[in-house]
């Protein structure tokens, strides 16, 4: 069946049974090889991206649920406010150790800020509580949040 997805900006058709998943879609299908696969049962943050601005698991989300709703992917999160401040800090800190679950990361920070540009450690917690990383970057990323939220 086809599927009109608009993801960063752009209108793009896509023949697929209705419940495949939409990181399929942006991995295999669309070729944006940025959001990552990890668990594929929404426990570990590695596919979020953002739905109409909200964090979302694109592993679990089939693409006949998402409707007209913008998706962003890693591949343009630098293009909005919150996720040039995000990813300068994400550099200026050195966040990333292997970088398999930082795309997630990213897309939960970015999220965070963009809904809560001063958001509280609880606030931080929170938002990024989905979001695994087996390399233990956690301090790094809640010290790059700071900076960004406080730039
Ligand atoms: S791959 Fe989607 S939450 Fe782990
Ligand atoms: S940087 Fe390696 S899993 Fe997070």
């Amino acid at each position: 069946m086809a599927f009109a997805i608009k993801v960063n900006g752009s209108t793009h058709s896509v023949d697929v049974d209705g419940d495949t998943p939409l990181l399929w879609i942006l991995r295999d299908v669309l070729g944006m090889t940025g959001t990552k696969f990890g668990c594929g049962m929404a426990l570990c943050g590695a596919c979020t991206v953002h739905l109409d601005g909200a964090p979302t698991r694109s592993c679990i989300t089939s693409i006949d649920s998402i409707g007209q709703s913008e998706i962003t992917t890693i591949e343009a999160i630098g293009k909005t406010a919150a996720g040039a401040r995000i990813q300068k800090a994400w550099l200026e800190h050195e966040v990333p150790q292997c970088g398999y679950c930082q795309s997630g990361q990213i897309m939960s920070a970015a999220a965070l800020l963009a809904s809560k540009p001063r958001p509280t450690d609880a606030d931080i917690d929170d938002a990024m509580s989905g979001n695994i990383c087996r390399c233990g970057t956690y301090v790094r990323i809640r010290e790059a949040i700071k900076q960004a939220a406080s730039g």
